[in-house]
């Protein structure tokens, strides 16, 4: 009190009061500084409960700040001005809370000693509140009107409103049962880590999000679904008989079954679902857009694996609920996604569970968090689509045509030679007896890629594309040329990986861009610099150097004829 006393006088808004604002300023003095704006967390108890309060700023700009407060939150409170009511802003900040599952909202109706304390003003505010929130799913919402300048109803009962008879701010929030499904549920253990500090003892770490477990209980490991019984529950203290959602646990398991990070322990008897196609709902907090088909990182409890967004549903316009078209997701952007993931995951629905449904994803070269997501529900198809088996393999279909396939993938700006270089390699493949086929940008264009254009998002789609046919193809035992100008690292390292590291080349053509706008061969770049052709790379669409090519080739003075030679001399 003492120090508010002091800070109130010096920076103070409210006269000779204390300016209670001030405690929780963390947020203002960042803003006022320019610094990142993140969340500020504040701890206070009283003699029944602990809390920590996640500040967070309520402008449409910071929603990705919203949104993480609110990810790890039991209950929002939700500041209504009983002058101004249910603004824009109250619905947006309810539907963040809504996406993020927080079930309980308070609604504090401030400001009351500036509307005399009016029952009818406060009804009406709730009246047209109730509804709103009920239909996104807050299970349950307790309005108070109160004055946080003056104290009513913040810890005690105020005389200036009588006719209000619920709780306190804090009766409420000391007494509001938060105890979530998760409590009650079948079991669910995410294993963090293999505890094993010698030889003679081996248990599974991780933090019980479901359910509760028992020494003795059968249980099952996902993704493998391999079934075992707890021998021993060890936990902070010592062993124990039981140990329920929330606790901190080493588990021994009576077999030794093959379990690691990233796995699931789960219930036997009421196991999750395992998938590897989602649908989701992202918010999007990368600086960069989101590009449909990029690979991302995805993290989910302890689990990471790569992952893409296959599509964008919709856009979901925060503000009024719309939902709008969209080809990709900025900053702050919330959409309902279609998602794949690498391999299979366990997960449950957000709405059945926080810790099995949440996710974020993170750029793979900044190692930056670009989106945090909740899954709603697995894809059928992710389930009913297999593998078959094929007969003939991708050895044999090689050894008959009596070669080593694989895939040659030219990367360089329009202009720089990649098809000429193409050719010529084809050509003297063709010469030696080999089977070839060459994927050239342009003429892809004309047929499988003709619905892209030139924007980062369909460029992303067409090298996915064009990787994925060259992969099918070295399947097929050929000997593939790819000539795309590949701006991308991304979509370059994504297609590095569906190959293995001896049947893929990653050839850099690297022919300055003054020297490509010199032979200008289809008069584009003339046609780039007046204007007439956007997004054109090297000119107002960027073009990523290779960090290491397999063969970089520098063309200038050199024939096509040379060149080709050269990755010639590579191949396997
Ligand atoms: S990539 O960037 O998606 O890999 P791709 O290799 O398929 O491009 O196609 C490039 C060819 O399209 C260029 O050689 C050029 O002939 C033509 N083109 C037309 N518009 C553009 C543009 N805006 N940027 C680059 N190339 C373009």
């Amino acid at each position: 009190m003492r120090t508010l006393e002091a800070d109130s006088r010096k920076f103070g808004t409210q006269g000779d009061r204390l300016d209670f604002a001030l405690l929780v300023d963390g947020l203002q003095a960042e803003r006022e500084q320019g610094i990142t704006i993140d969340v500020a967390y504040r701890f206070f108890a009283t003699a029944a409960r602990r809390f920590i309060v996640a500040d967070t700023p309520g402008h449409e700009q910071y929603t990705r700040n919203m949104a993480t407060g609110a990810s790890t939150a039991d209950l929002a409170v939700i500041l209504v001005d009983a002058r101004k009511g249910v603004l824009t802003q109250t619905r947006r900040h309810t539907r963040i809370v809504a996406l993020m599952g927080i079930k309980h909202v308070l609604l504090a109706v401030n400001k009351m000693d500036l509307v005399d304390c009016s029952r009818e003003v406060f009804s009406a505010i709730v009246e047209s509140y109730l509804p709103f929130a009920a239909a996104l799913g807050v299970i349950s919402i307790q309005p108070i009107p109160i004055s946080a300048l003056e104290g009513d109803h913040l810890v005690a009962p105020s005389a200036r409103m009588p006719w209000y008879e619920g709780p306190t701010v804090i009766s409420y929030l000391e007494t509001v049962d938060v105890t979530g499904a998760p409590v009650l549920g079948p079991m669910r253990m995410p294993v963090q880590w293999i505890n094993r500090p010698g030889p003679d003892f081996r248990g599974v770490a991780g933090r019980l999000c479901a359910g509760a477990v028992h020494s003795g209980d059968r249980v099952r490991v996902l993704p493998s679904g391999l079934e075992t019984r707890v021998k021993t529950i060890v936990a902070w203290g010592g062993e124990r008989a039981a140990a329920e959602a929330g606790d901190s646990v080493t588990l021994t398991l009576d077999d030794e079954v093959d379990v690691s990070r990233g796995d699931v322990i789960v219930a036997a008897t009421a196991p999750p679902a395992v998938a590897d196609q989602f649908e989701a709902r992202l918010l999007w907090m990368g600086e960069h857009n989101l590009i449909p088909g990029r690979s991302y990182l995805l993290k989910m409890h302890s689990k990471e694996v790569r992952a893409s967004v296959t599509t964008i549903k919709h856009r979901i316009d925060i503000g009024s609920d719309a939902q709008l078209a969209a080809k990709t997701l900025a900053l702050n952007e919330i959409g309902v996604i279609n998602l794949s993931t690498a391999q299979p995951v366990v997960f449950e629905p957000y709405a059945v569970n926080r810790t099995l449904g949440a996710f974020i994803l993170i750029d793979p070269l900044t190692f930056e968090t670009v989106g945090a997501g909740m899954i709603d529900f697995a894809l059928r198809r992710a389930s009913n689509v297999h593998w078959q088996a094929l007969e003939v393999s991708a050895p044999a279909r090689a050894a008959l045509k009596q070669q080593q396939p694989c895939c040659v993938w030219l990367t360089g700006l329009s202009g720089s030679g990649k098809s000429s270089i193409a050719n010529r390699l084809e050509q003297r493949l063709y010469a030696e007896g080999r089977h070839t086929y060459l994927l050239d940008g342009d003429n892809l264009r004309h047929g499988l890629n003709r619905d892209l254009g030139f924007t980062e998002a369909d460029r992303a789609e067409n090298i996915r594309r064009v990787a994925e046919v060259a992969r099918l193809m070295v399947d097929a035992g050929l000997i593939v040329i790819v000539a795309f100008i590949s701006p991308f690292c991304a979509e370059r390292r994504a297609a590095r990986d569906l190959f293995t590291a001896s049947t893929f080349v990653e050839v850099f053509v690297d022919t300055p861009l003054e020297e490509c706008e010199r032979r200008d061969p289809k008069g584009l770049y003339a046609k780039a610099r007046s204007g007439a052709l956007p997004n054109f790379t090297g000119i107002d669409s960027p073009y990523e150097l290779p960090e290491s090519p397999d063969v970089h080739l520098v063309t200038t003075g050199r024939s096509p004829e040379e060149c080709a030679e050269q990755v010639f001399a590579r191949l396997p």
